[in-house]
């Protein structure tokens, strides 16, 4: 269980409460946030799930796997703090987390 911190391109914040397991991209899906498409639905092949991870958690997430990180050059402003939302799945240590959804995807 772990409460994920959403911060839409309007600057507006949304804690949503997530069971442990969950992917952040399904989190989003759930909560209708625009700018999360996810149009391959989790399969890693899309990039339109792309999300910046706040940079206090970016070191706390698992490792990217190659597959998240060739998947990535499909998106737009990617930068160090980058991942695909889809790759994160909800664990208790992740309760916190901060995911700021780029502006490019709305
Ligand atoms: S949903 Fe397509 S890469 Fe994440």
């Amino acid at each position: 269980m772990a409460i994920i911190r959403f911060i839409l391109h309007d600057n507006s914040q949304h804690d949503i409460d997530s069971e442990n397991g969950v992917s952040v991209m399904q989190l989003a899906r759930q909560s209708n946030f625009p700018g999360i498409l996810a149009e391959c639905g989790g399969l890693c092949s899309c990039a339109t799930c792309h999300v910046h991870i706040a940079p206090e958690w970016i070191e706390r997430l698992p490792a990217m796997e190659d597959l998240e990180r060739d998947t990535l050059e499909f998106a737009e402003h990617v930068d160090e703090y980058s991942r695909l939302s889809c790759q994160i799945q909800v664990t208790d240590v992740l309760d916190g987390l901060v995911v700021h959804v780029p502006e490019s995807q709305y």
